[in-house]
């Protein structure tokens, strides 16, 4: 492991290059990283980043999001293959026909949507700054997509809104039993429970907070008590271990894995940055459309 680190870090060095990991990335990665962070840090840091090339650790549609953003750069997924379910689930046919059905409603997507998605849609959100954007649409109809359980989180912070859920959604929040998380409630007395968004609102419902890999990580570090039980995919836990050693953290069984999330190992960074394979390339109409949605996303985050 020393020798590939020395060698990424002299190929680095020449290329001018910078190595961006998501939360749920194997540890290997985010020990490799030059910044760990949820989506909406990851996708600011890679259009603000000086550097010339960018290895981004995650999945297509956070690539595609980086070169968006950051046209000059080359932005390179190491695995070719590593993509979100979720946003893959969106489909530009149906979409258009929610249009068609809804033409006063606002066209939001998650920040999980595949460029081609997104340069149909006015504005994306992550579960940082979605609470943040909604509220700031002029529209009271709003065509959420892809993931309907954070579509269905929002739509009961905003009541005034009526919200219209693509039926998409997130595998590994999705599938997580209500009856693992009393089990954990009853073998943690007291351990307060802390969810994504992207989890059913079954499991939402017991939860003392919801928020994004960022929000989860800042209730943890603020939190008073030792023990925690965290809902969401167990590549946080590295993250949440390293920020706080004294505490314990339970997360569900069976383990959250994003199969995608995992399939980037130090190999493949170290080939990426030595073969420059797996860059990114948007048609230039389309990745103008991601890029108005993006910067819109930017502009009613601060
Ligand atoms: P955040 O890191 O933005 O909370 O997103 C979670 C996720 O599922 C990314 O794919
Ligand atoms: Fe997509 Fe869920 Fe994996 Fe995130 S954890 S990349 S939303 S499948």
């Amino acid at each position: 492991m020393r020798a590939l680190t020395e060698k990424v870090s002299a190929l680095k060095k020449e290329k001018n290059a910078l190595i961006l990991a998501h939360y749920y990335q194997p540890a290997e990665i985010q020990e490799l990283a030059d910044f760990t962070g949820d989506s909406y840090y990851l996708s600011k840091t890679a259009k603000e980043a000086r550097e010339s090339l960018i290895v981004f650790c995650g999945v297509r549609f956070m690539a595609e999001s980086a070169k968006a953003l950051a046209p000059q750069k080359m932005i390179l997924l190491p695995v070719a293959g590593a993509s979100c379910p979720m946003a893959d689930m969106a489909v530009l046919e149906e979409i258009e026909t929610l249009k068609r059905l809804h033409p006063a409603a606002a066209l939001v997507c998650y920040i999980n949507s595949p460029a081609r998605v997104k340069a149909l849609c006015q504005v994306c959100v992550t579960s940082a700054n979605a609470e943040k954007i909604i509220p700031a649409l002029p529209e009271r109809e709003i065509i959420f997509l892809p993931d309907k359980n954070l579509g269905a989180f929002l739509a009961g912070k905003f009541p005034d809104k009526k919200f219209i859920n693509y039926p998409g959604y997130c595998p590994v929040h999705q599938d997580v039993k209500t009856e693992e998380i009393l089990r954990l409630k009853n073998a943690h007395p007291g351990a307060p429970v802390a969810a994504h968004p992207e989890c059913t609102q079954e499991t939402l419902a017991l939860a003392d907070f919801v928020g994004g890999t960022e929000a989860i990580l800042r209730f943890a570090k603020a939190a008073p008590e030792k023990e925690m039980i965290i809902v969401t995919e167990e590549g946080l836990r590295y993250a949440l271990e390293k920020q706080n050693p004294r505490k314990n953290f339970h997360f569900p069984q069976p383990p959250m894995l994003c199969q995608d999330m995992k399939k980037t190992g130090s190999q493949d960074v170290l080939l990426a940055l030595e073969r420059e394979s797996g860059q990114i390339a948007l048609e230039e109409g389309m990745r103008l459309g991601a890029l108005r949605c993006l910067e819109e996303m930017l502009r009613l985050s601060v």
